[in-house]
């Protein structure tokens, strides 16, 4: 090996290490945008933010240069489980979801309030959250159950606003899911099902009546012919007694009758009437009688009589 050849060496090295250099140089100075994508410059070396907003492809810049990318396309930011407050005071659970994106005209001065993109979204849910706990305030508990369109307008204006602020806008909001506490569910149910139990009830009602009606028209029926039947039965028992009264009446009238003739016909004294009285009271009679005495003559049996 002579002089020659590692002076040539030495040349093929540094000539090697040159290109080397300028191709990570080079490769240093290029960075790619993607289709939806856009990006500010800010060099790394230099601490320095370009003010141009740079679209899809392959941009030359200062060595050490990076790309502070932010999304050139809407974007989905979403809650699954976001528990806010009505303006009753009951934990509302939100499904919400919306597209947004950042103003490309605002690049600049978003990336020098936020850094980058994701101390940028940070914010962006924060805000999100903020607008959907704001807009759930306004809404009473049975406003969510009858106005579920306007507590949505209401949090896309709340959202439109507090995002114009930061720079973004918002397209699509879908509202998923509102849920209520399983206890408030439970009593909207029970108050509908009592609801429910009242209208059978007064559908009820009529039929009811008209049931208690009839069965106290039956019973003013029955009693008017148990009056009746008494009054009836009454008066048979008043006729017949009188009946039977004047039959005795009658009776004894005849009896009177013959008497009185028996006493003219045979000029009977009251004494003697008397006697024959007892003579044939004696005879009629079934069983022996001991008339030891002047008994027809008792003046304890006229008493009696009388
Ligand atoms: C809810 O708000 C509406 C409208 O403001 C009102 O008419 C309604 O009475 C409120 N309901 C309750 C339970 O407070």
């Amino acid at each position: 090996m002579g002089e020659g050849n590692t002076a040539g060496y030495v040349i093929v090295f540094f000539v090697v290490g040159v290109l080397v250099m300028i191709i990570t140089l080079l490769a240093l100075s290029f960075q790619r945008l993607e289709s939806d994508e856009i990006g500010i410059v800010y060099d790394t070396i230099q601490k320095h933010l370009g003010s141009e907003v740079k679209q899809e492809g392959l941009h030359i810049g200062p060595v050490g240069f990076v790309f502070i990318k932010f999304p050139s396309v809407f974007k989905t930011l979403g809650y699954t489980d976001l528990t806010c407050l009505d303006k009753d005071g009951v934990p509302i659970v939100l499904d919400v979801a919306f597209q947004y994106l950042a103003r490309p005209s605002d690049l600049h001065r978003i990336v020098m309030e936020f850094r980058d993109h994701e101390n940028y979204v940070n914010v962006l849910t924060t805000a999100g959250e903020a607008a959907m706990h704001e807009a759930c305030s306004k809404f009473n508990t049975s406003e969510f159950q009858s106005a579920r369109a306007l507590f949505t307008e209401e949090v896309r204006e709340t959202l439109s606003l507090r995002f114009n602020d930061l720079s973004s806008d918002i397209t699509d909001l879908q509202v998923n899911d509102i849920t209520k506490p399983p206890a408030y569910e439970r009593a909207v149910r029970d108050k509908e099902a009592a609801r429910e139990n009242i209208q059978v009830a007064e559908n009820e009602r009529p039929r009811q009546l008209t049931q208690a009606r009839t069965t106290l028209r039956e019973a003013e029926t029955q009693a008017q012919i148990a009056i009746n039947k008494a009054q009836s039965d009454a008066r048979i028992a008043i006729s017949r007694a009188e009946a039977e009264a004047a039959a005795i009446t009658n009776e004894y009238q005849t009896e009177a009758d013959t008497y009185a003739t028996i006493i003219q016909s045979q000029g009977l004294t009251t004494e003697g009437f008397l006697a024959y009285m007892g003579v044939r009271a004696i005879g009629s009679s079934k069983n022996p009688v001991y008339a030891g005495v002047m008994a027809p003559a008792k003046t304890s049996y006229l008493g009696e009589k009388a």
